[in-house]
């Protein structure tokens, strides 16, 4: 069964809040991993990927701000205290498809579950991640509100989520 779960964020503030809660929920929960954890997230230019993203590094215990690494393709951070070793911030906007990551080894750091994984423009690549992921797919509402749709493909994360009061 798919579990889907809309939220919508009337500010960039509660968008930053929503990541950095998903990120600390997936940060405390063990699972069986057999890849990678990927956070796989689509919406079109100025949706609010990269603010979410900034929420969910805060959410992971990383210190730094993440920079929108439009630029750079990818960007990795030390994650601690978790069984998570890497947290991977990728931009992927540039690229035509999933060909364009092999320079990266990108299939290797997929396979690895000791990585965690945030993907902006994922449908770019989408035929190379793997298939149980969390899915987010962000839509423009108004100036300030936007549309969440978060899909948790195996991942039991849903019931916290859904208790989360902005
Ligand atoms: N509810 C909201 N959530 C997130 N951002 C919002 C919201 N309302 C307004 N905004 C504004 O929308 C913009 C989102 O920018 P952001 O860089 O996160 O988009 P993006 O999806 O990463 O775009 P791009 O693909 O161009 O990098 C920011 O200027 C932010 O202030
Ligand atoms: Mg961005």
């Amino acid at each position: 069964m798919v579990k889907l779960k809309t939220i919508i964020s009337k500010s960039p503030h509660i968008t930053q809040k929503l990541g950095q809660r998903i990120g600390k929920f997936i940060l405390s929960h063990k699972y069986p991993l057999k890849t990678a954890l990927v956070v796989a997230i689509e919406g079109e230019l100025g949706a609010g990927k990269t603010v979410f993203a900034k929420g969910f590094a805060r959410g992971i215990g990383l210190k730094e701000i993440i920079k929108s690494p439009t630029f750079i393709l990818m960007h990795p951070y030390r994650v601690s205290n978790s069984f998570f070793k890497t947290f991977y911030h990728l931009d992927v906007y540039r690229l035509s498809n999933e060909k364009d990551l092999k320079p990266l080894k990108f299939g290797k750091i997929l396979e690895n579950p000791l990585n965690l994984i945030l993907i902006e423009w994922s449908e770019r690549v989408k035929r190379i991640l793997p298939k149980k992921r969390i899915n987010i797919h962000i839509d423009h509402v108004n100036k300030n509100a936007r549309k969440f749709v978060v899909e948790f493909g195996a991942y039991d994360l849903e019931r916290k989520i859904l208790n989360f009061k902005f």
